[in-house]
């Protein structure tokens, strides 16, 4: 081989290796950018659905409005396990058994609750446009109705709320809540059978930690239960994007991953160290409160998701942050362990939440009404 021919064959072995490098370094990008997509803008999504209720002289737009301000409620895993029926002075809330929570929700109390929560940012958005309503629960029927009539329009903190309340699920500061402000709260008027327990003693919030802690345990350890959440996980802004449901990584305080590496992570992680997260949130909150009823049905269910709904709306307009720890209530035995080592009596738990001052989160996403209206 001649000098010439050798240096031509290590040039092409360099090309070659360049051409590799460059390989890698466009699908990696490629890669990159297909799952992160930048040029999705989530912000201008959440505005879209998030943005303040449009207060319209026409009837439809009105009864849209007030459907949307509905969808911007609490619900379980963000399934959004509603559609609504617009009548001519009414509307119904039905409930989508689709999007049920078979594992950790079996008998879908938390879909009901879920639907009570909408509920009730529909009531006080009715009042704040100008309509006075009448509520008919799900006695007989499989939905809510309300009937409305009209009003004078009466706004209030609550209402202005709505758009800003958020499940803020990161560690608070450890600031006791002003006691006037809690004085507000507590006053808050209640529905039938429903009642609010407050914890703020640091020796009785540390028996809801030992609850919370069994719970999560049972559950962090239970292959069914990790499957249904890591099916409502959104691990990238184009996930949720794309499904304008479930539960968002950067929402729960974690950053945008590859769906295998959170999927890993989550299966992967010990029970406990999750725990332990979750213990050092409550611990982090001046307080907490168990929303409890008299009875285990539809309609007590309805009615709890109300005063969850507007304990969470108070709290927002106080700018006191809440986020939900319901693991010791969803787990059927630490459930009664926990009614009765917190004093419940007769008072069947039904959501559990922490309190406190933090800075807010990104917003979840929702589904826009035209995928809700039935
Ligand atoms: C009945 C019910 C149960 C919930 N359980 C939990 C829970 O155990 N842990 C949690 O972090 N969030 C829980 N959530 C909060 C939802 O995940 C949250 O409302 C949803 O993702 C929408 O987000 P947003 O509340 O910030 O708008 C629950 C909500 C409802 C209504």
């Amino acid at each position: 081989m001649t000098d010439k021919q050798s240096s031509r064959k290590t040039l092409s072995r360099r090309g070659f290796l360049k051409l590799v490098v460059g390989a890698g370094v466009i699908s990696v990008g490629g890669y990159v950018l297909f799952e992160y997509a930048p040029w999705l803008n989530y912000d201008q999504q959440v505005n879209s659905t998030q943005r303040s209720l449009e207060k319209s002289s026409t009837v439809s737009i009105q009864m849209r409005e007030l459907v949307r301000y509905a969808t911007l409620a609490a619900n379980g895993h963000n399934t959004q396990p509603w559609k609504f029926a617009l009548q001519e002075n009414a509307i119904e809330i039905h409930p989508d058994y689709a999007r049920g929570l078979a594992v950790v929700d079996p008998s879908d109390r938390e879909l009901w609750i879920s639907l009570g929560c909408a509920l009730e940012n529909l009531l006080v958005a009715a009042r704040a446009v100008g309509y006075a309503s009448e509520v008919i629960y799900p006695d007989a029927a499989d939905f809510i109705r309300i009937r409305l009539t009209a009003d004078t329009p009466q706004g209030s903190p609550l209402f202005d709320a709505i758009p800003l309340r958020q499940n803020t699920r990161s560690d608070y500061d450890g600031q006791l809540v002003k006691s006037a402000d809690l004085d507000q709260v507590q006053a808050l008027p209640l529905e039938p059978g429903i009642a609010l327990h407050f914890v703020t003693n640091p020796a009785n919030l540390e028996t809801v930690v030992e609850y919370l802690n069994q719970a999560n345990l049972s559950q962090y350890a239970d292959k069914v239960f990790l499957d249904e959440l890591i099916h409502w996980l959104r691990f990238t802004k184009k996930e949720a994007l794309a499904s304008l449901d479930g539960l968002f990584t950067r929402c729960t305080g974690n950053p945008e991953v590859p769906r295998w590496l959170g999927q890993l992570f989550v299966a992967g992680t010990q029970p406990q160290q999750l725990a332990d997260a979750d213990a050092r949130k409550l611990r982090s909150s001046p307080g907490a409160v168990v929303v409890t009823s008299q009875s285990e049905d539809k309609t007590a269910w309805v009615r709890t998701g109300q005063v969850y709904e507007r304990l969470a709306l108070q709290l927002t307009a106080l700018n006191i942050k809440s986020a939900f720890l319901n693991q010791p209530i969803e787990v059927a035995d630490v459930r009664r362990q926990f009614q009765s080592a917190l004093g419940l009596g007769n008072a069947l738990p039904q959501l559990l939440l922490r309190f406190g001052y933090a800075d807010p989160m990104p917003r979840s996403l929702r589904r826009p009404i035209e995928q809700v209206l039935v």
